[in-house]
Order: C-alpha cells, then sequence, then structure tokens
C-alpha cells in the first residue's frame, strides 16, 4: 500500500510517500518539506499565525512534490495519514483540512495520526526494532520516556515537569544572541567549545528519577550571562557546558529507564536527536552495558512526513478510517 504522509504540526510542512505491505516495515518512496526558519528567525521564535497562514500557501505544493517524486499519482495512494495533533492548532488545521479534501475528493480513506506516535515510531523507518523497546523522545516540545509496547500501545515512563530539552536549547541560544532555532547552531560551535568551562548545575526531580526538568539549567545560563564571568566568557565555551548539562539530564533518566524494563534497544528520537553530543554519550553508556541505541537520520529525527505514514500505516492496512469530522486537538495526549 503506498501511503501519503502529511504532517503540519509546527512550522514545517511536510509530505511523503511511504510504501508498506507490513506494519513497521517500508519503504520512503519520497519526502518534501517546506520549511520556515526564515520566517520565524526575524522575531525569535515560531508566531503560531505566520506558521499557519504560510503552510496554507506550501501545504499543497509540498504535497504535489512528494507525489511527484515518488512517480505516483493520487489513484495510487491506498490511504492517507495526517498529524492532528498536539500542535499549534491553526497548522494542525490546514493539513488535516488538506488530507480531508484529498479524502473526500477521492474516497481515499484517512487516518489522524498523535504527532508523538510517530516520533516513538520514526526509527523503524530504518531500522528493524523488535518491541517493545525503550523511546526517548526529546523535541521543541516534548522530552519523554516511553516504551513502545506494540503498534498503538505506548507507556509514558517519564517525562519534563517543565520545558522541553528543545526549548531549553532555543532559549538559551536566544538568550546568548545566537539565532534560531538554536539547537544545532548551539551543536555546532559547541564542538569548538571546552566543557568543563562553566559549572552548570543539573537537575534532578525529587523522587521521580524518570522524569526531566530543564527550566533550572535555562536560569542558570542566564544568571551567568548577567555576572563579570559571563561578560567574559567565550560562546563556544559556555554552549558546550550547557550542552554537555542538557546531555547529562537526558541520559540519566534513560539508563535509569533502561534498567528498570530491562530494555536492551533504546530509540533516540525528536529533533534533540540530531544532537552529536547526546548521540555520542548515549551510545557510549550503553554500548558499556551491551544495550543498543538507534537513532534515525537527521531527517527522521525533526518533524517530517514519513514518521506521520509510518504511524498510519498499521490502521491504514487493517482497512481503517476516520470520518471527516475528525478535529484538531492541540493537546493530544498518548
Ligand atoms: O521534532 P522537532 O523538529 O519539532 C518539535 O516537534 O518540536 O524538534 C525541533 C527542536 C528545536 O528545539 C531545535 O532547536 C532542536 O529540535 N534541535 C536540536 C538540534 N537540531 C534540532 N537540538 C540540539 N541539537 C541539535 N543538533
Ligand atoms: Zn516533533
Amino acid at each position: 500500500m503506498l501511503i501519503l504522509g502529511i504532517e503540519s504540526s509546527c512550522d514545517d510542512a511536510a509530505a511523503a510517500v511511504f510504501e508498506t505491505a507490513r506494519p513497521g516495515i517500508g519503504k520512503v518512496r519520497s519526502t518534501a518539506v517546506a520549511n520556515q526558519d526564515d520566517i520565524h528567525r526575524l522575531y525569535g521564535g515560531i508566531v503560531p499565525e505566520l506558521a499557519s497562514r504560510n503552510h496554507v500557501v506550501t501545504m499543497m505544493p509540498v504535497i504535489e512534490r512528494a507525489m511527484a517524486q515518488a512517480g505516483c499519482k493520487l489513484c495510487d495512494i491506498g490511504g492517507i495519514a495526517v498529524t492532528r495533533g498536539p500542535g499549534l492548532v491553526g497548522s494542525l488545521l490546514v493539513g488535516l483540512m488538506c488530507a480531508k479534501g484529498l479524502a473526500q475528493a477521492t474516497g481515499i480513506p484517512f487516518v489522524g495520526v498523535n504527532h508523538i506516535e510517530g516520533h516513538l515510531l520514526a526509527p523503524l523507518l530504518e531500522h528493524e526494532i523488535a518491541m517493545p523497546y525503550l523511546a526517548l523522545v526529546v523535541s521543541g516540545g516534548h522530552t519523554a520516556l516511553f516504551v513502545v509496547e506494540d503498534f498503538g500501545r505506548y507507556r509514558r515512563l517519564g517525562s519534563t515537569r517543565d520545558d522541553a530539552a528543545g526549548e531549553a536549547f532555543d532559549k538559551v541560544a536566544k538568550l546568548m544572541g545566537l539565532g534560531y532555532p538554536g539547537g544545532k547552531i548551539i551543536d555546532d560551535i559547541s564542538q569548538r567549545g571546552n566543557r568543563k568551562a562553566i559549572a552548570i548545575p543539573r537537575a534532578r526531580v525529587k523522587n521521580s528519577p524518570l522524569d526531566f526538568s530543564f527550566s533550572g539549567v535555562k536560569t542558570a545560563v542566564a544568571n551567568f550571562l548577567r555576572s563579570a564571568a559571563g561578560a567574559a566568557t567565550c560562546a563556544e565555551d559556555l554552549a558546550a557546558s550547557f550542552q554537555e548539562a542538557v546531555v547529562d539530564m537526558l541520559i540519566r533518566p534513560t539508563i535509569a529507564a533502561a534498567h528498570a524494563i530491562g530494555a536492551n534497544t533504546i530509540a533516540l528520537t525528536g529533533g534533540v536527536a540530531a544532537n552529536s553530543r547526546l548521540r555520542e554519550r548515549l551510545a557510549q553508556a550503553l554500548q558499556a552495558e551491551h544495550r543498543r541505541v538507534v537513532a534515525p537520520a537527521l531527517r527522521y529525527c525533526t518533524d517530517n512526513a514519513a514518521m506521520i505514514a509510518m504511524a498510519g500505516s498499521y490502521r491504514l492496512l487493517r482497512r481503517e478510517s476516520d470520518r471527516l469530522d475528525l478535529d484538531a486537538e492541540a493537546n493530544l495526549s498518548l
């Protein structure tokens, strides 16, 4: 079955064509994305109304591009999978309405997908992973540990009590005047910095070893920048010290969760999974314990439509579909 995936939960409008005959196994035939970083960079963060208005302009051309790259027409598509939440509601509505319009005009079944489910299943786009597996989802909106027990069965073990890790990267980059989005910039300049230059406290959530907290680390950087030492420190050292603290705070609960459930495979997913230091440190820590870390290619770490097609595929293969009155939900839970 060829599945058209559509994703527009935040600032990327993305489409993909995914070919599958069995849940969890398939081939990405094409991916296309319209990125809005240049628009939101001017404001230092995502402006929701601008995001949705731009999706209105780019969503259909992106879908057409994905279809053309896959060399297929609408009559070849067996199902449509579209993100219905969580996310910015105006953004979600654009992708959802495109999917519904196509479904109604052609009779192709469509299903609404939870964006987090997409991130959780993204590692399956390139790797065969036996379930259950442990997944660390780290993005701009989410930081959580889940057990992926089966398609449609996910158990949350822990999550952030305040900011998401990606949010901390973006906010610290903004404080440092580095630009937007901050995660990749901090990752890049940290390569030239000293990770031990500045002592950044590592936060733990009392009595909840599998939960995360990142608001303190952001405040620590803000306070440091206001201090006399802050004015004299180079950006590379501060970035590297901050990144090392975030990586430590992501790794500790992940290892604890792997021990708690006896997981042999840990999937790293979400935009922050692109972070080179996180990949390196997690692989080192788990290798020493003979556990395997699996991370998707960078294009499948950040928001993309192939993961949405993957997450919708098991329902579409069962011939399930959603009704045309399916609504978008900004706070959809998993
Ligand atoms: O998954 P994603 O594309 O969107 C959300 O669902 O949030 O993640 C975007 C987040 C942003 O906060 C961005 O700064 C962060 O992922 N990010 C990174 C890196 N690349 C993207 N954070 C750290 N290091 C990176 N290399
Ligand atoms: Zn995401």
